[in-house]
């Protein structure tokens, strides 16, 4: 137990605090304070974002960032006043203002209405032997969301997280570091939030609460305290400058969210079309069909199974003329073969591009090829190299790339030998000769840079059309490279219920295309525990269903008609609403939204959102209360202000206030919010079966508007403008309901199609849509 326990004003006399500013220097964008050794600078990067770094030597490193994109410099210039006194410098921003108290020194936020945030504790800035640490208060109220992958409830107040990228198979509500490490988070209470993003890539760690009640603490091993305060006052602003700083993620097909199909491993190429042929024979709708680890030769990385796979071309063509693309696994480790015929082993040996301890030795440890070494991703010439040996599976005609096992998860004995998890050396080095970095500076940057390797590889080999990757394992930023799956959950109704809050916390956290392995992957599910895992798993944004070796099967159909016929449902309610889900995933692409939101995302001034872990917003429209325990059909469900109608019956509810929501085995609760139009297209076995001839807009009477994004779906043509956006709204005149469909905007003309509006409880028109969009009164 630390001895500051309970005593905010004293401190572990093994820490060292701040001293005094000394002096200030102003510039035009940074100040500068003086503090003996130590030295203070802040940055004023716009009106609602300041980066803080303090260095107890007084040194500020140059400092490469792996995840922040947008250097200080090459921010807009802020307008900002500063103003000194003898004890203080106050900066004023057309947002927030900050106030620096000398002595001691500390750094104090304010709304313009005085309201504070982020303000330093009794305690500040301090550092020790490895450690550079700061306390700031939490402010009455205050709940705290993001911290990346994470398990548990939503708010994480009370809980200390720590980020360090591990393989956290057996994962439980208590878990703390897991395949993610993204040190950001967001404190919310009513009527202010703000964001903090450590920008730290060392072992780091977050305390909300836990050693000293009313505070918060971040401590990372870096040198240096590095972070950001960005301001809201609504968590949109702060994912929308967190995501300018860290980037965003680029627009992936639209197959990519029709649904997934995974196996450890469908083990063949008999196996796979198996189980192509099953979803087109029972109409169930897939688009994606993974291969794990059994496809390749010896678990070698960049081969294929001459026995189980002896035609991968043949097969993958055949897949795609039935409508189904292939992604294959990848892993870091590559079989350590030196008197093999392996070209992956000898290339990399040859050109000194593994792991080395720091005696120079190759590094190795023990993965499915057994003895295996790493490759160095933090180098660019292996992130090239590495990439090009994906050509070995895009000229077999695969789509995409799933990243495991890149925590790096390794073993320092063969696997089944009870072997315990290791790491590389943390005193080994990484990255290019004139660049080397210790691995405790890189470890949590390995699934990261992997996953920029594959995702640039794919644009160079498939130059015309968008690929998909997944990752395990990421960093701050890795949403500009890959999507996310939560790893090794367990076919039990807790991990059901947890994936939830662990998704919207990934959004929260900047990466807004993640999911969770439907029907869990360890251990079997129940035909229960699967359909309602279905019924969840549409909202999911990367909806894939998986399941581990030895395990039974997961498919949809292995569950007995009754559960087969509800994944079906539910998947097609799915593939009719991709115009609604495709135009999130391109709002992701522009704002840094999530796809998948709690409730406080649209509702921040309601504080009954705030501890809702078991209720999500679908984009600001659709509500989902989901079934997550055996045996229950009803539950009940909070519906913030407004009125929301009900799915399935189509009946009005008021909101601030719960309700009790019928929920056998065939329904989801799901709710729309009054004066929501909801574009939905026509079912599909997948995305692209044929073009849509019809495009039915839901009308949930009220008041309200939105937007559809509309492209190809599958190239890059609109990045140079081929794309088209429609506006609507819904307004009331008296007793009438106006629908307004703005002419479409942009240069992408849609096939030919019906447009259908459909007013809940009202009646429906129809017409056919020239793009010049219409006016209809409906009473
Ligand atoms: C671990 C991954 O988390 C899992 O999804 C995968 O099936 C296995 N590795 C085997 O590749």
């Amino acid at each position: 137990m630390p001895q500051y326990f309970g005593q905010l004003h004293t401190l572990d006399p093994s820490w060292s605090q701040i001293e005094a500013v000394k002096t200030v220097e102003v510039g035009d964008r940074h100040l500068l304070f003086n503090c003996g050794n130590a030295d203070v600078k802040i940055s004023l990067l716009a009106d609602n974002l300041i980066r803080v770094r303090y260095s107890p030597s007084g040194d500020f490193l140059p400092r490469r960032s792996w995840a922040v994109t947008v250097e200080d410099q090459d921010w807009q210039p802020v307008q900002f006043q500063t103003h000194e006194t003898e004890t203080t410098t106050e900066i004023i921003t057309e947002k927030i203002k900050i106030i620096i108290q000398h002595n001691p020194c500390r750094i104090q936020c304010y709304d313009l209405q005085n309201n504070p945030f982020a303000i330093d504790g009794e305690l500040g800035f301090a550092w020790r032997q490895g450690l550079t640490a700061v306390w700031k208060k939490i402010e009455p109220e205050e709940h705290f969301y993001g911290f990346g992958e994470r398990t548990g409830f939503l708010d994480k107040l009370g809980e200390i997280k720590t980020n360090w990228t591990v393989d956290s198979l057996d994962y439980d509500a208590l878990t703390d570091a897991m395949y993610q490490a993204i040190p950001v988070f967001m404190a919310l209470r009513p009527e202010l939030s703000y964001g903090i993003f450590l920008n730290s890539t060392y072992w780091s760690r977050f305390d909300i609460g836990v050693e000293q009640p009313g505070i918060w603490r971040m401590e990372t091993q870096a040198p240096e305290l590095d972070y950001y305060i960005i301001y809201g006052p609504e968590p949109a602003q702060i994912l929308n400058t967190y995501t300018q700083l860290t980037g965003r993620m680029p627009l992936p097909p639209r197959w990519a969210l029709g649904y997934h199909q995974c196996r450890w491993s469908y083990e063949s190429e008999i196996v796979v079309q198996e189980i192509a042929k099953e979803f087109r024979n029972r109409k169930i709708p897939c688009d994606v069909i993974h291969l794990d680890i059994d496809y390749m030769q010896g678990y070698r990385v960049f081969t294929w199974n001459e026995k189980r796979f002896p035609e991968p071309k043949k097969l993958i063509q055949n897949l795609s003329e039935n409508g189904f693309k292939a992604v294959t696994i990848i892993d870091p480790g590559v079989k350590y073969e030196p008197e093999g015929n392996y070209a992956i082993f000898d290339q990399g040996l040859e050109q000194d591009y593994f792991v080395r301890k720091p005696n120079g030795q190759l590094f190795h440890g023990y993965v499915w090829p057994d003895k295996a070494v790493f490759p160095d991703f933090l180098n660019l010439k292996v992130q090239k190299w590495w990439g090009e040996c994906h050509q070995t599976l895009t000229d077999m005609g695969i789509s995409g790339i799933w990243n495991d096992m890149n925590e790096p998860a390794l073993d320092d004995r063969p696997f089944g030998d009870k072997g315990t998890k290791i790491t590389f050396p943390l005193d080994s080095l990484q990255g290019p000769p004139e660049e080397r970095a210790t691995h405790a500076e890189t470890h949590n940057l390995y699934g990261l840079m992997m996953s920029k390797s594959s995702a640039e590889a794919l644009l160079k080999l498939r130059p015309k059309e968008r690929s998909f990757v997944l990752t395990r394992s990421g960093y701050a930023g890795i949403q500009r490279w890959s999507s996310v799956w939560m790893g090794d959950n367990h076919s039990i109704w807790e991990h059901l219920e947890t994936s939830l809050p662990m998704l919207c916390n990934m959004g929260l956290s900047g990466v807004a295309f993640v999911g969770c392995d439907i029907g869990g992957f360890a251990g079997n599910a129940t035909a229960e525990l699967f359909a309602r895992w279905m019924q969840l798993g549409i909202l999911y944004p990367l909806m894939r269903g998986h399941s581990a070796l030895s395990t039974a099967q997961h498919e949809p159909w292995v569950f007995g008609e009754r559960v087969e016929c509800i994944c079906r449902d539910y998947l097609e309610l799915r593939y009719r609403l991709l115009p609604y889900l495709y135009t999130l995933f391109w709002e992701a692409t522009q704002t840094g939204s999530p796809i998948l939101r709690p409730l406080f995302y649209h509702y921040p001034n309601d504080s009954k959102t705030y501890s809702l872990s078991d209720q999500v917003l679908l984009g600001s429209a659709i509500l989902a209360a989901p079934i997550y325990r055996p045996g229950v059909e009803c539950r009940a469900v909070y519906l913030p202000k407004g009125i929301w109608y009900d799915w399935w019956t189509k009946e009005p509810y008021s909101g601030s206030q719960y309700i009790l929501a019928e929920a056998p085995l065939e329904r989801m609760p799901l709710y729309v919010k009054a004066g929501s139009i909801i574009p939905l297209q026509p079912v599909m076995q997948y995305v692209d079966e044929k073009p849509i001839d019809s495009l039915t807009f839901k009308v949930f009477p009220g008041t309200g508007e939105g937007i559809l994004y509309e492209d190809d779906g599958h190239s890059f043509e609109y990045i140079q403008g081929i794309y088209s956006t429609t506006k609507y709204q819904v307004s009331q005149e008296n007793q009438a309901l106006i629908i307004e469909i703005e002419p479409r905007q942009g240069q992408w003309t849609p096939p030919d199609r019906e447009i259908i509006i459909d007013v809940v409880g009202v009646g429906e028109q129809r017409f056919q849509d020239d793009g010049q969009g219409k006016i209809l009164r409906f009473s």
